[in-house]
């Protein structure tokens, strides 16, 4: 049957959102997410639209992947054709321009590009938190974001993340779309009521793997264990929202990210490293 790739439209977007949810299991490593679409959705509908690569074989969506502006394309594989060489030989011809493959499952893919030269890029730790018995209790004061303490999410965010662009206009843009209807954020408040922590969780459905993206915790109060608790509040919202598993992939380097997700009862997955196209 034929593959072909084309970029993604704005019309195709919430196809393809739905498309991926299923490939989200609780086996192996941890790939790119309806979340990250979700996530990336705050950039603005038509960029995240250039952004996409989506694979078909006839009409079914079986692979997809959002380039980013230094080259690097990070892909989800459907179980259906993880182990087709046919596919994975047609994917790599596809891209052209990509310096860099971010592929964790897509089993044949790998094996083409390492047996291609491909070489190992920055090192990501893939976790994941069962989420069939109950979570423990979080310990912090945690609210659901709304209209009334956005403000609040945003603000930890960015100061969090060391020159985020984040703002409210990017929240709002994020929250109409699709993805985020099955997406909550959440605030955490430490004991004088101010803002400490945030987290966005992704379900992709009930049943699946859901996606903690991004988490962390205002610079100002970091080491209280706020971490640990907003990584046991996501856990705890993805659990409400159905999901099986909580996932997260976080840089090999970030240790105290890895740290704070194994203290709040995440199994840490062998590392997996993105492949760059030899020179
Ligand atoms: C990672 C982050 C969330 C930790 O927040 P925090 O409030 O300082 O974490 P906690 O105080 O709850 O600590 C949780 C655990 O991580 C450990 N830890 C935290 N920072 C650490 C660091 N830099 N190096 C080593 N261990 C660290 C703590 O010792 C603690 O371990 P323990 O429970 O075994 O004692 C925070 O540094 C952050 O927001 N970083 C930027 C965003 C980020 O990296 N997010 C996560 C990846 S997506």
């Amino acid at each position: 049957m034929p593959i072909t790739m084309k970029r993604g439209t704005v019309d195709s977007l919430d196809e393809v959102v739905l498309a991926m949810g299923p490939w989200q299991d609780d086996e192996g490593s941890v790939q790119l997410h309806p979340g990250d679409l979700g996530w990336n959705w705050s950039l603005g509908t038509q960029e995240l639209a250039d952004a996409l690569r989506v694979w078909r074989r006839d009409e079914e969506i079986v692979a997809v992947g959002m380039v980013d502006d230094a080259g690097l394309i990070r892909l989800a594989v459907a179980p259906s054709v993880d182990g087709d060489e046919a596919f994975a030989r047609r994917l790599l011809a596809d891209l052209a321009g990509i310096g860099i493959v971010e592929t964790r499952r897509g089993a044949a893919l790998r094996e083409l590009l390492t047996g291609s030269g491909w070489v190992d890029d920055e090192r990501w730790t893939p976790l994941r938190r069962d989420l069939t018995a109950p979570v423990e209790d979080v310990g912090l004061r945690v609210e659901v974001v709304d209209d009334h303490n956005v403000r609040d999410r945003v603000e930890v965010h960015r100061a969090m993340f060391p020159g985020s662009a984040f703002t409210l206009e990017r929240w709002q843009t994020m929250a109409a779309a699709s993805p985020y209807r099955q997406a909550r954020c959440l605030v955490g408040y430490g004991p004088d009521g101010v803002a400490v922590a945030t987290v966005t969780v992704w379900s992709a459905g009930e049943g699946r793997a859901g996606l903690i993206e991004p988490l962390g915790v205002h610079r100002e109060h970091r080491g209280h264990g706020y971490g640990t608790a907003i990584t046991r509040a996501a856990a705890a919202a993805l659990r409400e929202m159905g999901s099986s598993s909580a996932t997260v992939c976080t840089p090999s380097s970030n240790v105290g990210g890895v740290a704070a997700y194994v203290s709040a009862g995440f199994q840490q997955l062998p590392d997996v490293a993105d492949l760059r196209r030899p020179s």
